[in-house]
């Protein structure tokens, strides 16, 4: 009897273990293309090893807002056909008042091919016709429920506006004229610092580890209650190739004296109310750098989109080509780099309430978890630090979003309405209760499960 009590339980250990974890998948845009038929292959082969639910790339919008229908129908039916759900970012074409307007529409497909969520929004805010429609977030046949959102709503909204959910699609691509904000560094450091799983065409991130290489489509295993981080938000120049350097005219900037950091070297950075403290050490290899190094701050608001101002805090470091660090505004060739940083901490005193913090770090260089560190401390300031060890970056430090500040935009009416309607769909209450009883779901399967095997 014993015996099969053990078994009872290995076996049991087993189905729970695999039932905490589930099989995600990002294909990359092959072209231009907007037949998705071409991704069937792939879908397909997802199917077959067992992948639950899987993104595909972005379209071009002109072209495709035309074809919205026929794409809804053709990815549906490949759902159907691999058995798994399928996210997609689609452009639809609307009439309004005579005039044609182009939606963003997020839509997610079941595995057998019925919708179960759709986020849309118009391109911009000049219309009467359409307006936010969503339903936040949807639930899985695999237990998990996800936060379905647009790239820049991670940077718009506060994280604990989307009700401590652990696992997100986040879809449609967006160009904010704040770089860091428009890229993969900001998918990685949200799912860092939230200890959340992103699913997006641009790469699967969990808890800051990218699950990214060259493969034409991504699979990745995540947990679904999100994990610690194996490794540091730590993004390669090949990752970023597309996205355009920091403005840096716009920060308080000191240049580092490569002399002085070789010995050690502490130094403090003040923009507005930020203070950030840098303190360095650097080797060379080589006789000499090849590039020069800023220290920078910055507090303030910027422009995120048009008509859009957002309040933000930074401390960084920035590698910048040539000898003049004034020149860092222009793009960084992405070259070699022959400074080492034996050490890096740099820290700043935020603005306590209403803010996030993110650490952002472009290196040539992989760094152990050992090697990197993130604090936020909340006294009668907001302290945080970030660590590094031994690595050659471009770009190292933290970034800050001050929501208070964005508050000068409200006026356009547009982001008040997108606030209250997340309040709602990501209310913690409903949340709460859905994973409540989940889990005593869970507890109760498990017990009657062993109560039902020892009557056998
Ligand atoms: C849908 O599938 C048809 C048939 O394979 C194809 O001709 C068409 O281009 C596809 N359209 C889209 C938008 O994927
Ligand atoms: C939207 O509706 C308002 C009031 O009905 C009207 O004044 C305005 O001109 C409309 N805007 C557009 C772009 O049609
Ligand atoms: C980094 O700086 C912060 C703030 O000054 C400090 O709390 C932390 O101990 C420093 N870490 C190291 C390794 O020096
Ligand atoms: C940060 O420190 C500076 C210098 O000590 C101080 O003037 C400033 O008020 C502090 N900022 C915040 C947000 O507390
Ligand atoms: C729409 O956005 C523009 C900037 O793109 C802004 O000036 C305007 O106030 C906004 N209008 C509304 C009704 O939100």
């Amino acid at each position: 009897m014993n015996f099969v009590y053990l078994l009872v339980f290995l076996t049991f250990g087993t189905v729970l273990c695999v039932q905490d974890s589930y099989k995600a998948a990002s294909i990359k845009s092959a072209n231009e293309n907007v037949d998705f038929n071409s991704y069937l292959p792939l879908i397909v082969e997802a199917g077959k090893s067992d992948v639950d639910i899987l993104v595909l790339p972005a379209q071009e919008k002109t072209e495709s807002a035309d074809k919205y229908e026929e794409a809804v129908k053709n990815i549906s039916d490949a759902a159907k056909k691999a058995g798994l759900y399928i996210a997609a970012h689609l452009y639809e074409g609307v009439q309004c008042q005579n005039k044609k307007e182009i939606v963003r529409s997020n839509i997610v497909f079941d595995r057998e091919g019925k919708t179960v969520s759709v986020y849309k929004k118009p391109m911009n805010n000049l219309t009467n016709c359409t307006s936010v429609d969503s339903e936040g977030s949807f639930k899985t046949d695999f237990g998990v429920t996800f936060g379905l959102l647009m790239g820049e709503d991670l940077a718009l909204y506060k994280p604990e506006t989307f009700g401590g959910l652990k696992n997100f699609l986040v879809l449609g691509g967006f160009v904010p004229q704040i770089p860091i904000l428009g890229g993969p560094q900001l998918l990685q450091s949200w799912a860092y610092v939230n200890r959340a799983n992103i699913i997006s065409p641009a790469g699967i991130y969990a808890s800051g580890s990218a699950a990214n290489n060259g493969n034409a489509m991504i699979v990745a295993d995540l947990n679904k209650e999100g994990a610690d981080p194996a490794s540091p938000p730590i993004m390669s120049p090949s990752q970023l190739q597309d996205s355009p350097a920091e403005d840096l005219s716009l920060y308080a900037v000191k240049p580092l004296d490569l002399e002085s950091a070789s010995r050690g070297l502490q130094e403090t950075v003040c923009h507005g109310q930020l203070c950030c403290q840098f303190k360095i050490k650097t080797k060379l290899t080589g006789t000499k750098p090849l590039h020069t190094y800023s220290l920078a701050a910055l507090r303030g608001d910027r422009a995120f989109s048009r008509g859009q101002r957002v309040g933000v805090q930074s401390c960084a470091i920035f590698a910048c080509p040539g000898p003049d660090g004034d020149t860092c505004v222009t793009q960084i060739e992405w070259g070699e780099l022959n400074v080492i940083f034996e050490q890096i901490n740099i820290s700043g005193n935020f603005s306590k309430s209403n803010t996030a913090l993110y650490p952002m770090v472009v290196a040539a260089d992989t760094v152990p978890l050992d090697n990197f560190k993130f604090d936020t401390k909340v006294t009668d300031q907001k302290l945080a630090s970030i660590e590094l060890t031994e690595a050659r970056v471009f770009s190292a430090g933290i970034f800050g979003r001050d929501f208070d500040r964005d508050a000068n935009t409200k006026s356009t009416g547009e982001n008040n309405a997108y606030s209250n309607f997340y309040d709602y769909i990501f209310n913690d209450d409903v949340l709460g209760i859905i994973d409540y009883v989940w889990i005593r779901l869970r507890i109760l399967i498990f017990v009657v499960s062993i109560y039902i095997l020892e009557m056998i």
